[in-house]
C-alpha cells in the first residue's frame, strides 16, 4: 500500500462519516421497472449519460488487472447495466450476475442473452472465480448482514482472484446529496473505505489497494488523466477496494 493511502486513511478516523440510519427497507424488484428512469433523475445535473458510470468501473477494473480472467461474477447486479461492459472488456471471461431482486434480474436476462442470472439465496453454491465485481450493493445491505456477504463472496474466489467492490463515498457532499434524495436509497447506510477493508480482513481477503474515484464530471472527461494523482484523496464521488484472498 502507497504512503498515499495510509495519508488518506489517517484523514478517514478524522472525517465525520455519514450518520444516516435506513429509513425504510427497499424491495428492489419494486424499483426494477423504473431504475433506469430514477439513476437518470438522480445524477441528471451530473450527466445524461449513466452508462458512463458503468464503464468507467469497467474500465478502471480492467486497467489494473495483468492477469488472465476466465470468470467473473457481478454480485448485485440488478437490472445488468454494467453486464455488457464486463463482456466486452472480458470477451474471454465467462459472466455470472446475481442479485437478491429476481424482477430486476428478469430485466438483466432480458438485455443480455446468454448471460448466467441467478437470484441470490443461501443455498446458491457458486465458486471459481477470477473476479468478483461488486457496485452500490454493500450500503443496501443491512449492517449486521454485511460480513456474512463478505464470507459468501470469500468463498466463490479461485485463490488469485481479485474482488473490486465500489462504493459511494460518505465523505462527499454531492454523493450525499444524490442519496438522500433517490428513492431506491432511502434503506441506504452509507459505508467508509474501513468498514470494507475490516469486512475483508474478517473474511480472509487481504487488502490489496483502495482508491477514491470519478472525480471529474464526464463532461469533462478531457481532465480524466487528473485522477490517477487524487485516488489518495477523500473527495472523489465513490471509492473502490480491492481485495485478494489471504495465502
Ligand atoms: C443500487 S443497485 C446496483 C445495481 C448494479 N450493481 C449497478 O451498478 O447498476 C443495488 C442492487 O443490490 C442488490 N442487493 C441488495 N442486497 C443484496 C444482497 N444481499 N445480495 C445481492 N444483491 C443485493 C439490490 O437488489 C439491487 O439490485
Amino acid at each position: 500500500m502507497s504512503d498515499k493511502t495510509t495519508d488518506m486513511q489517517r484523514h478517514e478516523v478524522d472525517a465525520t462519516p455519514h450518520k444516516k440510519q435506513p429509513s425504510e427497507s427497499i424491495d428492489f424488484d419494486d424499483y426494477a421497472g423504473s431504475y433506469d428512469a430514477l439513476m437518470h433523475e438522480s445524477v441528471g445535473a451530473y450527466t445524461s449519460d449513466v452508462a458512463y458510470f458503468a464503464q468507467y468501473k469497467v474500465d478502471f477494473v480492467k486497467q489494473r488487472r495483468a492477469r488472465p480472467v476466465k470468470k467473473i461474477l457481478e454480485y448485485g447486479c440488478g437490472t445488468g447495466r454494467n453486464i455488457p461492459m464486463l463482456r466486452d472488456a472480458f470477451e474471454e471471461a465467462e459472466v455470472i450476475g446475481t442479485d437478491i431482486s429476481p424482477a430486476s434480474l428478469d430485466i438483466a436476462r432480458q438485455h443480455n442473452p446468454g448471460i448466467r442470472f441467478e437470484v441470490e439465496t443461501p443455498d446458491l453454491k457458486l465458486d471459481g472465480f477470477d473476479l468478483v465485481f461488486v457496485a452500490n450493493v454493500f450500503h443496501h445491505i443491512p449492517p449486521p448482514e454485511r460480513g456474512g456477504a463478505m464470507k459468501v463472496l470469500s468463498s466463490r474466489m479461485a485463490p488469485d482472484a481479485e474482488i473490486c467492490i465500489f462504493e459511494h463515498n460518505p465523505f462527499n457532499p454531492v454523493t450525499r446529496r444524490i442519496v438522500s434524495t433517490c428513492p431506491f436509497d432511502a434503506d441506504a447506510v452509507l459505508l467508509r473505505p474501513s468498514e470494507l477493508r475490516r469486512l475483508y480482513d474478517r473474511s480472509g481477503i487481504e487488502l490489496v489497494d483502495q482508491s477514491y474515484c470519478l472525480f471529474v464530471p464526464p463532461r469533462f472527461s478531457g481532465l480524466l488523466f487528473l485522477e490517477r494523482h487524487l485516488t489518495w484523496l477523500p473527495l472523489g464521488g465513490q471509492y473502490v477496494v480491492i481485495g485478494t484472498p489471504r495465502a
